[in-house]
């Protein structure tokens, strides 16, 4: 099974087995993705949302912004995160609500649109939403204003230990260890393109783990609006 790939814990396992089972039943009747889509729901939508998970904390407050039919939003709850999943359609929320209650997951749907948000978020992620600016004038309005101090750092850490990175070196002169919050967001090859449009708004940092030609996960901190 592709899911050992991913080196989940046995009970993890069942909890995807559970979700899988659940939501190959609804797709059937609801088409949440497309018929060529289902036998990438490891491949491609689980696996990314896992991709999007690892940086996160234990207890990390996290807004998914635009959650659809829950990546990565229904797969953090199942890795011991809980989100709060923004998603504007009803229909979509009531099935992530539906999936939260019978899979006795952790997390809350808020069936709003993000941009009416008044909740405060330390991370944030996103996958498939929009283009970066409009994730980063989301993180910038609804960034917790306590203290970095109190902000836990990403995993970032470990990862870029794991990707064989000296971290000490790329943390050295950069400004990770100061931010109040951090948005994580898988991104298409257009992420460049993205990224330079984005300057043309917002002053922010930034690191990029690219996972393959197609896929590439930015993460943003130090967020501020460019001042004309
Ligand atoms: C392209 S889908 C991506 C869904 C999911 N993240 C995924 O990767 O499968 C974007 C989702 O964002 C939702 N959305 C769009 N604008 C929104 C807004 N202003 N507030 C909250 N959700 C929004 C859409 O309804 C849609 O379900």
């Amino acid at each position: 099974m592709k899911q050992n790939l991913l080196l989940l814990t046995t009970e993890q396992e069942t909890k995807f087995t559970t979700f899988i089972e659940e939501f190959s039943l609804w797709n059937k009747t609801h088409n949440l993705i497309s018929k060529g889509d289902s036998t990438d729901l490891w491949e491609r939508h689980i696996y990314e949302s896992v991709l999007l998970a690892q940086f996160f904390p234990k207890d990390a407050p996290i807004l998914d912004i635009g959650s659809g039919n829950g990546f990565p939003g229904l797969i953090l709850p199942l890795l011991g995160l809980t989100p709060h999943m923004c998603e504007i359609i009803s229909k979509k929320a009531s099935f992530l609500k539906y999936m939260l209650h019978h899979l006795h997951l952790p997390g809350k749907v808020l069936n709003e649109d993000v941009f009416g948000l008044k909740q405060r978020y330390a991370y944030f992620c996103a996958r498939g939403f929009s283009a970066l600016k409009n994730l980063l004038k989301v993180q910038h309005e609804l960034s917790e204003s306590r203290q970095h101090e109190d902000v836990q750092l990403l995993n970032v850490e470990e990862i870029l230990v794991n990707k064989g990175h000296d971290f000490s070196k790329k943390i050295k002169n950069s400004n990770l260890l100061k931010s109040s919050a951090y948005g994580v967001y898988l991104k298409g090859p257009s992420f460049k393109d993205e990224i330079d449009d984005a300057k043309k708004v917002f002053s922010f940092d930034y690191l990029v783990f690219s996972v393959s030609e197609k896929n590439h996960i930015v993460v943003t901190f130090n967020v501020s609006p460019l001042l004309f």
